[in-house]
């Protein structure tokens, strides 16, 4: 088999960035995706229906086949008209950062039980909760499972609200998803598919694998791959793509973030096929997400084609994962 049609990739997370940044990576970007769920921690965040409009009209006129689903960032002083409006205005989910977690998080929460009244109305309004499940004051590598206990509350305390758990780094966090009640669903990266720490700090300082949550012991990553290969629909893709600068990676402290939008589709059909699973991809990457969100699936599709070809080491000056390696698979 030396074509493979699937359909046209939708992403559940995605850096876009902003000002001269925006145009280039959104063009990477929609030559790999028909839709993606535009994440709001730009400066200033997106958190009114204006700049929610705004940014999302910044993003079509970059891109003429590509439909960005926009967010909001959460915060404990929404009023359901703002929601109601935000609403209208196209926004699809709410994305809870908790305070200084990662890039562009300091206005981010620290009560949980401080955004219940909102979390209310977006489960009344229909909002997705998108949520970077880590606990900032946590060890580093604990992070991610010292949060699960606030997910369970907020899925338990509003079950009709969808939630999902944002790039799945842990066997801890795969489990509790797993075994969640319905309205939780999960993303999971090409990234944390393919790396650990080991490929972080192991040997030489790798700045342009360094993101949150880190990458983290192979038995988190079997856990991962187990997830995206489980065939669940609670399960789907997300990139986490966050572009930053080479320079902005390279020096101290480096920024967080790993750029994959221009090889996720690839990397993610090499990844499927060597665990023989390709028969989940389409799903993966083009149905559970939809079907979780309330969208349409999508019918249009792309192909790939069975040619090695070398990553390029920069796209728009930020390094994507996968720099200069071969991959197998290439976009037609
Ligand atoms: C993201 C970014 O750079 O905006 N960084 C990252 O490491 N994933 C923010 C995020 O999603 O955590
Ligand atoms: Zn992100």
């Amino acid at each position: 088999m030396n074509d493979l049609i699937l359909p046209l990739p939708d992403d559940f997370h995605v850096h876009l960035r902003q000002d001269e940044a925006l145009a280039g990576y959104v063009s990477d970007y929609a030559e790999q995706f028909g839709r993606g769920l535009v994440m709001p921690n730009t400066i200033p965040p997106i958190t009114t229906p204006e700049l929610l409009l705004d940014y999302k009209q910044k993003i079509l006129a970059s891109a003429s086949r590509f439909e960005p689903l926009m967010t909001f960032k959460l915060h404990a002083a929404y009023s359901r008209d703002t929601l109601e409006k935000m609403k209208a205005s196209g926004a699809a989910a709410g994305k809870y950062y908790p305070a200084g977690v990662t890039t562009n998080s300091q206005d981010g929460i620290s009560e949980l039980e401080s955004v219940f009244p909102v979390l209310e109305m977006m489960e009344d309004l229909g909002f997705v909760l998108s949520i970077h499940g880590e606990e900032p004051s946590a060890f580093c590598l604990d992070r991610e499972s010292a949060f699960i206990w606030r997910v369970e509350r907020i899925a338990e305390r509003f079950p009709k609200l969808k939630v999902v758990f944002e790039h799945l780094s842990t066997a801890a966090a795969v489990d509790f998803v797993l075994n969640a009640p319905e309205n939780v669903a999960a993303t999971i990266t090409v990234h944390h598919l393919m790396l650990t720490l080991d490929d972080v700090i192991g040997d030489g300082l790798q700045p342009h694998h360094f993101c949150k949550p880190l990458p983290k012991f192979p038995a988190d990553r079997e856990a991962v791959r187990a997830a995206a290969f489980s065939g669940r629909s609670k399960i789907f893709f997300g990139s986490d793509s966050a572009p930053h600068p080479r320079e902005k990676k390279e020096c101290a402290p480096g920024a967080a973030g790993v750029y994959t939008a221009p090889v996720a589709i690839p990397l993610l059909a090499e990844i499927f096929e060597n665990a023989g699973k390709l028969s989940l991809l389409p799903d993966f990457i083009g149905g559970f997400g939809a079907d979780f969100y309330g969208l349409p699936r999508t019918s249009e599709s792309i192909t790939l084609v069975r040619e090695p070809w070398v990553v390029p080491d920069s796209y728009h000056g930020a390094v994507p994962l996968a720099a200069g390696k071969t991959l197998q698979w290439k976009l037609k």
